[in-house]
């Protein structure tokens, strides 16, 4: 069998082996559930205490200050709805920007609908964002501003201290809330949540399940639930807690922390690498977002527009080699196919179609990107071969 070689990460990650026999031992042993009276039932609702223990030790803020969800989308969803929904009232203005994963920008979309408006910053050619047109876009009536840390498709690194400095200057009332699902375990985020009130995650993203996630919510920071049913998790997100989902994110997250410190650099090496390998062979190529030496660069997460080539055709060339990657837009393309990211970017149409994600993890290794670049290497001159005789007929 060939060789496998996973990169993307960005998409999801293999789970963690000692988080999958947590989540069975939770599953198997403590499957109580916590609203019961009974033994099994306190036994449940000791194993959601802890993961939300560790959650709020990992990222330094208290325990109630956590929501558990389904995951990514729906953190996102109950943060946007839910907060403009609820201080309504207070102003109808809301910030976000054209960068953002669909999760965010549909519910901004919906909320037009809604009757708030909506304003949606542009990002330069590398994906970043400008904190001073941030501040100029705050009017009295904003209530909320979400912005993503680290860009899925792109890997700009956003500067959300900074940002979240000077809108509280300027607005003390404001609430920010940001989108940490891609930097979460990887990036290092404010000690304690500074300067944030409320924060998304998800554990598939770090080695945890799919289908779980949380919520942080500044304690005072109000929310108008989207589901109904029952007073879990104070009644802000009812529904039969997932204590398997739940105990193994809180695994999976501590070992990501753990790692965190020891792996960025390697990271940063890896990106290096795959980039500097490619531009060399290949000065054509444009990379998409920061590059690698640049501090607004995420280490895991690298995009490369091969133009003339198909985005598609490259995936399936490289699967066919034992490599995984992405297409530029995945899952959250318009109705042209093409992605809002590398659009709001300032692409061109060749640029967007040929744009490639590449993504890594803690688990990713160094000769896994030596290999992988000579695979690449091949696969495109093949390709770039094939499109010259095709245009040549
Ligand atoms: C930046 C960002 N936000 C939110 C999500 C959604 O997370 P989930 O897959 O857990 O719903 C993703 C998933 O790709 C993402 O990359």
């Amino acid at each position: 069998m060939k060789r496998e070689i996973y990169l993307d990460n960005s998409a999801t990650t293999r789970i963690d082996s000692r988080v999958l026999e947590e989540m069975a031992r939770v599953a198997g042993q403590s499957f109580g559930n916590p609203s019961s009276l009974h033994r099994k039932g306190r036994e449940g609702e000791r194993i959601l205490n802890a993961s939300r223990k560790e959650l709020a030790d990992l990222l330094g803020i208290r325990e109630r200050e956590i929501i558990f969800t389904s995951g990514g989308t729906e953190s996102n969803n109950l943060a946007v709805l839910g907060i403009a929904r609820r201080y309504r009232r207070r102003g109808t203005h809301l910030i976000t920007t054209a960068i953002e994963h669909s999760s965010i920008l549909q519910p901004f979309q919906l909320l037009e609908k809604e009757g708030f408006e909506v304003t949606y910053l542009l990002p330069d050619s590398k994906g970043l964002l400008d904190p001073q047109a941030v501040l100029q876009a705050l009017r009295p009536e904003t209530t909320l501003v979400s912005i993503m840390h680290v860009n899925n498709e792109v890997g700009s690194l956003q500067p959300i201290n900074g940002i979240s400095a000077l809108l509280k200057r300027k607005k003390a009332d404001l609430i920010f809330h940001v989108d940490a699902v891609q930097s979460f375990g990887k990036i290092p985020l404010p000690p304690g949540l500074q300067g944030i009130d409320a924060l998304s995650i998800s554990a598939h993203k770090f080695h945890g399940p799919k289908g779980v996630g949380a919520l942080y919510l500044k304690e005072g920071v109000l929310i108008e639930p989207l589901f109904l049913g029952g007073g879990h998790e104070k009644g802000l997100r009812p529904g039969t807690e997932n204590t398997p989902g739940v105990a193994g994110m809180a695994l999976a997250a501590r070992q990501s922390f753990e790692k965190m410190k020891g792996k960025t650099a390697q990271l940063r090496e890896m990106k290096r690498l795959l980039t500097s390998s490619l531009e060399t062979r290949y000065p054509w190529i444009k990379i998409n977002g920061p590059r690698y030496d640049e501090k607004e660069s995420a280490p895991h997460i690298t995009n490369i527009s091969f133009p003339g080539l198909k985005g598609e055709i490259i995936v399936h060339a490289l699967e066919e080699e034992g490599i995984y990657v992405s297409t530029g837009s995945a899952c959250h393309s318009n109705a042209k196919g093409e992605s809002h990211v590398l659009q709001a970017m300032g692409l061109d149409k060749p640029e967007m179609e040929g744009a490639i994600r590449f993504s890594f993890s803690g688990e990713t290794q160094m000769e896994e990107i030596d290999t992988a670049a000579k695979k690449i290497n091949e696969v495109i001159s093949r390709l770039k071969q094939l499109h010259e005789k095709m245009a040549r007929v």
